[in-house]
C-alpha cells in the first residue's frame, strides 16, 4: 500500500486478546493499548508480531498492521462476529503520524478490504496530535463523530426507482419496496423544462411517502429547484438532491434543504465534472453522479462514470467522509459490483428492478453483486 508516496505493508495479523494494541513509533518506544500501558521494548513487538499467524481469522478477528519502511505505525482490528461478517472495526494511529494523509489513504485501503468482508461500517480515528484512542463501533450504530472522528458507512444501498414502477399498481409497488431488502425508494421528478420529460409532483410523492416505510431519496431534475425544495421535504423526502447545473445559488438551495429538515444532494449530468462541487462539498450529504443522461429510465450505463465516481471518491475522503456517493441510470446485478467497488455508496435501480420477474430478489442480486 503506498501511504503518502512511502511504500507500506499491510499485513493481516492475527490477534486474540483485542485489548492488546500495539502501537510501534520508531526503534524504541512501543505504546501497548491494554490496562497496563506498559510500553513493549523492541524485541518484544517481534516477538508479538512472531507470534501471530498471517491472514487467518481466529476468534473473529483479523488484525492489519500497517508498516511503513519496515516499521509497524499503527493496526486495524477487523472483526467477524459468528460468521455474521465484521460490525466492529478499531483503527488506531501513532501521534508520530503528523500527516492526516496516511490514516485517509490507509482507511481507502481498509474500506475496499472492509468491503471484501461486508463490513458494515467503521469508525476512523485521525487524530493527529496525540496517540490515537480506540474506537469500537458497531455496524449501523452510529457513533458519535468528531472533528477528527468520521464514520464511513460502508454498508451498500439499493434505492429502486419508482419512474419504472406500474403506475396503475403504484401502491402495490411500493408495499414490495417495503419488504423488500432496497433500504431506499427513488422518487424521480421532472419538470419538461430540465429535461424532456415529465414525471411527477407533490401528490404522488405524498401518496408514496405515506405508505412506504422506506428512505425517500427524492431527485430533482427541475428549473430553479429552490422554489420547491421545502414542499418535497413537507412531501416526505429524507434526501432532495437537485443538479448542479439547475441551481442559480447553490450554497442557498442546499441551505434550504437542510432548513426544511432534509439531507442535502446534488447531482451532476454525465458531461459536469465532479470537481466542480469542491466549494459545496464539506457542506453536502450525498453526491449522485448521472452515469445515463437525465430524463428517462432504461438507458444504458455510462462506463465513463466510474472514473467519475473514484474522482469524487478521493475528493470526499479528503474533504467530507460523511458524504455518500450514489449513481443513477442503466444499474443492474450485472455492473453493481464494479460500481460499488468504485466507491459508491447508493445504486439506483429503475428498470433492472421493475422490469424484473421478481423484483425483490433482483434487488438482492444487486446488493450482492
Ligand atoms: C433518469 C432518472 C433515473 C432513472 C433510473 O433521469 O434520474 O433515476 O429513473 O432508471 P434506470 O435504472 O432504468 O436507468
Ligand atoms: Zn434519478
Amino acid at each position: 500500500m503506498i501511504l503518502q508516496g512511502k511504500t507500506c505493508i499491510l499485513r493481516s495479523v492475527v490477534s486474540s486478546d483485542v485489548g492488546t494494541i500495539l502501537l510501534w513509533e520508531n526503534d524504541s518506544s512501543i505504546a501497548q493499548y491494554s490496562d497496563t500501558h506498559e510500553p513493549y521494548t523492541q524485541e518484544q513487538i517481534e516477538q508479538f508480531i512472531e507470534n501471530q499467524q498471517f491472514g487467518l481469522k481466529a476468534n473473529g478477528q483479523i488484525r492489519l498492521m500497517i508498516e511503513v519502511d519496515n516499521k509497524v505505525i499503527g493496526a486495524i482490528d477487523l472483526f467477524d462476529y459468528n460468521g455474521k461478517q465484521a460490525e466492529v472495526g478499531v483503527l488506531i494511529y501513532n501521534k508520530r503520524l503528523r500527516n492526516r494523509g496516511y490514516a485517509t489513504d490507509a482507511l481507502q485501503t481498509v474500506k475496499s478490504y472492509a468491503r471484501s468482508l461486508n463490513i458494515e461500517s467503521l469508525s476512523a480515528v485521525i487524530d493527529d496530535n496525540n496517540i490515537a484512542s480506540i474506537n469500537l463501533f458497531r455496524g449501523c450504530g452510529f457513533v458519535k463523530t468528531d472533528k477528527n472522528r468520521y464514520l464511513c458507512s460502508m454498508k451498500r444501498v439499493v434505492a429502486p426507482s419508482i419512474l419504472s414502477a406500474d403506475f396503475g399498481n403504484l401502491e402495490r409497488d411500493t408495499l414490495m419496496l417495503n419488504h423488500s431488502e432496497a433500504e431506499w425508494v427513488h422518487v424521480d421528478v421532472m419538470d419538461g423544462v430540465f429535461v424532456p420529460n415529465i414525471s411527477f409532483g407533490f401528490p404522488v410523492l405524498t401518496a408514496v411517502t405515506k405508505i412506504s416505510t422506506k428512505v425517500i431519496d427524492t431527485h430533482l431534475m427541475i428549473c430553479d429547484p429552490i422554489r420547491y425544495v421545502e414542499r418535497f421535504v413537507k412531501a416526505g423526502s429524507h434526501y432532495v438532491t437537485f443538479h448542479y447545473e439547475a441551481a442559480e445559488d447553490i450554497e442557498a438551495c442546499i441551505d434550504a434543504i437542510h432548513n426544511a429538515g432534509a439531507k442535502a444532494g446534488i447531482s451532476i449530468k454525465p458531461q459536469t465534472e465532479p470537481e466542480v462541487l469542491e466549494p459545496w462539498l464539506s457542506k453536502l450529504d450525498m453526491v449522485l453522479v448521472m452515469s445515463v443522461e437525465p430524463g428517462f429510465g432504461g438507458q444504458s450505463f455510462m462506463p465513463y462514470s466510474l472514473d467519475k465516481v473514484r474522482r469524487l471518491r478521493s475528493m470526499i475522503e479528503r474533504i467530507n467522509p460523511n458524504c455518500l456517493i450514489e449513481i443513477d441510470g442503466g444499474i443492474s446485478a450485472a455492473n453493481a459490483a464494479e460500481v460499488f467497488t468504485a466507491g459508491v455508496d447508493v445504486v439506483v435501480a429503475g428498470s433492472a428492478v421493475f422490469c424484473a420477474e421478481n423484483p425483490e430478489a433482483e434487488i438482492v442480486k444487486i446488493l450482492n453483486a
